[in-house]
């Protein structure tokens, strides 16, 4: 997120970019008393204001672009722009939010069958950030297995050595932690499709429930499923 000075910018493009309305609404919306001035300075389409000026029925607009949403996801959504692919995470952020400019996007994904800690962000380059393989944010993985481990799994995940079916580079070392022989976490750095599930099929297991606890310093706290909460930008400091 950038710490920027707030910027005044024409009415009509802040509650565009925001979702509110299309630009050539404004004047029917600023005519029917919607949208006001805090200080009920008169208004224009065109006016220049910066954001805290301005209500929208009354209230403070949403966050400005350049927000960082931390998501208990469920499972079941799909980390996805597509309806026709079944309920998405965005169905669980206000309307509005699916209309701002620009978009708020996944920062990464988790599978449909994934549940845990999901990021999203309108920030392109935080999103470029924390999803390039270059930076190595961990990220934290507890998963149910279907069989017991056989005990070489820690030192295979680790080894950097462990190929994908279908890849052409090895997985970068991974942490496994032994819960019980059928539960553990794993920590790993990358985000390649499938990584945790593919993972464990390589050494002959399969993974019966995923769920992500951590990315980065990040963890859920008291978010519940379907649950989520802006962050601060003293929260994004990985
Ligand atoms: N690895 C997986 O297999 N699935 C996820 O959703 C995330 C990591």
């Amino acid at each position: 997120m950038k710490n920027s000075k707030p910027s005044k910018v024409r009415l009509d493009k802040l509650l565009g970019s925001l979702g509110y309305c299309v630009r050539k609404e404004v004047a029917v919306l600023l005519r029917d008393g919607v949208i006001t001035h805090i200080d009920n300075l008169s208004l224009k389409s065109d006016t220049k204001v910066s954001h805290e000026e301005i209500l929208y029925e009354g209230e403070p607009l949403d966050p400005p672009t350049g927000i960082v949403i931390l998501m208990n996801k469920p499972l079941g959504l799909v980390c996805s722009h597509d309806d026709g692919e079944g309920r998405l995470v965005y169905d669980l952020l206000p309307p509005r939010w699916r209309m701002r400019d620009p978009k708020i996007s996944t920062i990464g994904r988790l599978d449909k069958e994934t549940s845990g800690l999901l990021l999203l962000s309108d920030d392109g380059a935080l999103l470029h950030r924390l999803t390039s393989p270059k930076h190595k944010v961990p990220k934290v993985y507890e998963a149910t297995l279907d069989r017991p481990l056989q005990g070489d799994e820690a030192e295979i995940f680790a080894s950097g050595t462990l190929m994908l079916n279908g890849e052409k580079n090895p997985c970068l070392p991974a942490k496994l932690t032994i819960i019980d022989e059928s539960h553990v976490t794993l920590e790993i750095t990358e985000g390649r499709y499938h990584q945790v599930r593919r993972m464990f099929a390589a050494v002959g297991n399969h993974v019966m429930a995923l769920h992500r606890s951590s990315f980065g310093d990040l963890t859920l706290g008291d978010l519940k499923e379907g649950e989520y909460r802006l962050l601060d930008l003293e929260e994004m400091t990985n």
